[in-house]
């Protein structure tokens, strides 16, 4: 029987997404659209004192200045605005009062007749603003850090054990250092935008980029006291988003606002430079103290870190429990604290937590191998975890040693020269570093519907996202072999928040969560096919129990006898009715909570220095991954080869910079915010590692999205040391650091 999964299946929306029929927030059309634009605030802190708009509102055209003296007063309290994201503390309510809190902040937004108007208008409107003393700088206030209320997780900080100081002192081998990351802003080809469409009997439809349309929906409905029925939130395609889309962002609530109030239909998108001014990655402190026995057994491991949140939400991640579940140690000592800055409040970004906490403490343990004088990888094999020392059980899968072996033969690190500066191509110093990652897998709950219908076509839907992920292609594939059909006959529905329940996507949990329930469903399906099929008079198939009939290219047929066979539509017909269709929600089984569940990688990458000039190219990267098992190996390549170019950007590249001055990202467009280009991606080569796990779900698929940008920048850094004997402790490693 032809199966999908597995298959290297091209994107099922590749072609309406070249063609340019895939239609983003921002390109849905509208009778009599207007368009609002976002006047932000120039000073990180204080209080507006005067707005006139009336040079603006004279233009012809110009329907409304909207500011927080003329904007209606939506919900009152903290809890109403909490989206399904939301750390704890006061989410930012936008027009809703005079203070200012981060440079950026919109404080107006002007709606015209078109957005050349709007934009021009704009202009025109001239703010007074009371400015108080703001602090930006996480360094200069790292004194005020406080240990951040749990958020999502039980807590970003899991409990120490034994007596990691003592054991940190007495240990004969030490390395101990600081490690400093910069703010990472996201940079999705879309960027956020809005289009609400107002319809005659007065609901609203609205397009959203957003990972999250019902994340979206009750938000919308509980800020603006709207019935359930009221509003309608739409993204089905999202121009990348890498964790900026899970929580709604503002100009999705100035958007409707501006609707209701002038009853006609807006659309609001941001500029690339505004898309500097939301959330984002956090800049974070790290100090790894790590020890060792002489034969390279780990004897402590202390992980510290400090990161920003804003002055109103509590935002933490998950930075230094990697620390504790990497390695087999007895003796580890957590510490997490943040600081409020006058900033917009972080978001999760691709592998959030990980992403820094494990850079500092893969670069840390090519300090000890340093230091101990043996190769980085055995450092890892000596330490290796076959439990999580953090939650003491063990793992429900984990293939790491795999990735290991198969990524070091592919890049030949048997052939490393330990020695730094040891290795040329003609006058470059070559440097090769490796790294290991991690990432949680995990499922939520998660609902989907299908129907079949007497063609013999399948339509499963579910609330989900493809935020260029590849969902709508991997649920294709898992529903059309639940059903035995041919893809062509499947179509998958997402992005709208009528449809069945689902979380947002994210966290890598999309394929375990509604492929879970994809599969369910459509097996359902299959039982109820199976029995009207046995009930049908003079059934060829009366009797068989279900392992004996297979459902293969829209037929039910007796497994030994294939003449012994019907369509999917005739069972359909001779019963009488013309679809059969169902619900299912699925859950994280009980055994999840018996188990830790991660996905794993090891990740290899050469680096060739240039002595003179210090700058650095990346000119190879091996990453092995373990993720359980892949539904297609086209996508899942496509996102681990997405994420080593994050990771090289992460690296060499990202910053986001603060002029703490002025309180401000002054990097706010793509010329000035690098990332990498063609011409900084080398060969990257992505090898899927054969994992089981029959405890993750019924699909043991572990996620793909988040793990492949984990190890990359560490392997990278290590790889700078190599070459040139230099720690650059500070990312992004650049010239000016590395001369
Ligand atoms: Mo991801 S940072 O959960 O979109």
């Amino acid at each position: 029987m032809t199966t999908h999964v597995g298959e290297r299946v091209s994107r099922v929306d590749g072609r309406a997404k070249v063609t340019g029929k895939a239609r983003y927030a921002a390109e849905h059309a509208a009778p009599d659209l207007v368009h609002g634009f976002v006047i932000g605030s120039a000073v990180a802190r204080g209080t507006i004192t005067r707005i006139d708009a009336s040079q603006a509102l004279a233009l012809p055209g110009v329907l409304q200045v909207f500011t927080h003296e003329n904007a209606p007063r939506l919900a009152r309290g903290d809890k109403r605005w909490r989206d399904e994201l939301a750390p704890p503390g006061s989410p930012f309510r936008p027009l809703q009062d005079a203070q200012i809190r981060w440079s950026g902040q919109p404080i107006a937004l002007v709606v015209a007749d078109s957005l050349e108007l709007a934009r021009h208008a704009a202009s025109l409107v001239r703010v007074e603003v009371a400015p108080a003393p703001h602090e930006t700088d996480l360094e200069a206030h790292r004194e005020r850090a406080y240990k951040p209320p749990p958020h999502e997780r039980p807590s970003v900080t899991p409990p120490s054990r034994g007596s990691a100081d003592k054991a940190f002192a007495r240990a004969p081998v030490r390395v101990q250092a600081e490690y400093r990351v910069p703010v990472e802003h996201h940079n999705p080809m879309e960027p956020f935008a809005t289009t609400v469409v107002v319809d005659e009997d007065g609901t609203l439809t609205v397009y959203d980029k957003t990972q999250g349309v019902q994340n979206v929906q009750s938000y919308l409905t509980n800020i603006f006291g709207a019935g359930a029925g009221e509003i309608r939130v739409l993204a089905p395609f999202v121009g990348g988003a890498f964790g900026s889309g899970l929580r709604p962002q503002y100009q999705v609530v100035l958007a409707v606002l501006a609707a209701r109030q002038l009853q006609r239909s807006v659309r609001v998108a941001l500029t690339r430079q505004q898309m500097f001014t939301i959330g984002h990655r956090p800049t974070t402190w790290q100090r790894l103290s790590l020890a060792a026995t002489r034969d390279g057994a780990l004897a402590a491991a202390i992980h510290e870190a400090v990161a920003e949140t804003s002055r109103f939400e509590d935002y933490s991640e998950a930075v230094v429990d990697w620390t504790g579940l990497m390695y087999r140690c007895d003796n580890v000592r957590f510490a997490h604290e943040v600081v409020a800055l006058d900033l917009f409040t972080p978001m999760d970004m691709r592998a959030p937590g990980a992403m820094w906490g494990v850079y500092a403490l893969e670069c840390a343990m090519d300090e000890l191998a340093v230091a101990l004088g043996v190769d980085p990888l055995e450092l890892r094999l000596v330490n290796y975890a076959e439990r999580d020392g953090n939650e003491k059980r063990p793992y429900s899968s984990k293939e790491l040693r795999a990735c290991y072996h198969q990524a070091a033969e592919r890049f030949g690190w048997s052939q490393r020269d330990p020695e730094p500066r040891s290795m040329r191509d003609g006058d470059l110093l070559v440097g090769w570093g490796m790294a290991t990652g991690a990432w949680e897998s995990t499922q939520r709950k998660a609902s989907a519907r299908a129907v079949l219908t007497a063609d013999g076509r399948l339509a499963v839907a579910s609330a989900t996202e493809d935020i260029g992920t590849g969902t709508y292609t991997a649920m294709t594939q898992i529903a059309a072999d639940a059903l035995g059909l041919p893809l062509e006959r499947v179509t998958f529905k997402l992005g709208d928040s009528a449809l069945a329940s689902a979380p947002v996507e994210g966290g890598s949990f999309t394929v375990a969560s509604v492929g879970s329930a994809v599969d369910a469903v459509c097996r359902e399906l299959r039982s109820k096919l199976l029995k009207l099929a046995q009930q049908l008079e003079g059934s060829p198939l009366a009797r068989l129990r279900p392992e004996d009939v297979e459902f293969i290219g829209g037929l039910l047929r007796a497994r030994a006898d294939p003449s012994r066979a019907l369509t999917f539509a005739e069972v359909l017909h001779r019963a009488g009715i013309d679809h059969l269709a169902d619900e299912v929600t699925t859950r994280p089984s009980k055994a999840h909570e018996k188990y830790s569940r991660y996905t794993h990688s090891a990740a290899f990458a050469e680096v060739k220095v240039d002595p003179e000039l210090g700058t650095i190219r990346v000119t190879r990267v091996v990453t092995a991954i373990a993720g359980g098992r892949v539904i297609n190996p086209k996508t899942a390549e496509s996102q681990v080869i997405g994420s080593v170019v994050w990771g090289i950007g992460a690296a060499l590249q990202e910053h986001s910079v603060i002029d703490h001055a002025l309180g401000r990202f002054i990097t706010h467009n793509l010329a000035d915010y690098h990332v990498p280009v063609h011409a900084d991606v080398p060969d990257i080569e992505v090898i899927l590692v054969e994992e089981r796990d029959e405890i993750v779900n019924a699909l043991g698929a572990k996620g793909l999205g988040e793990i492949g940008v984990v190890a990359v920048a560490p392997a990278i850094a290590n790889a700078v040391w190599h070459a040139t004997g230099k720690r650059i402790r500070e990312l992004p490693i650049t010239l000016d650091k590395l001369l």
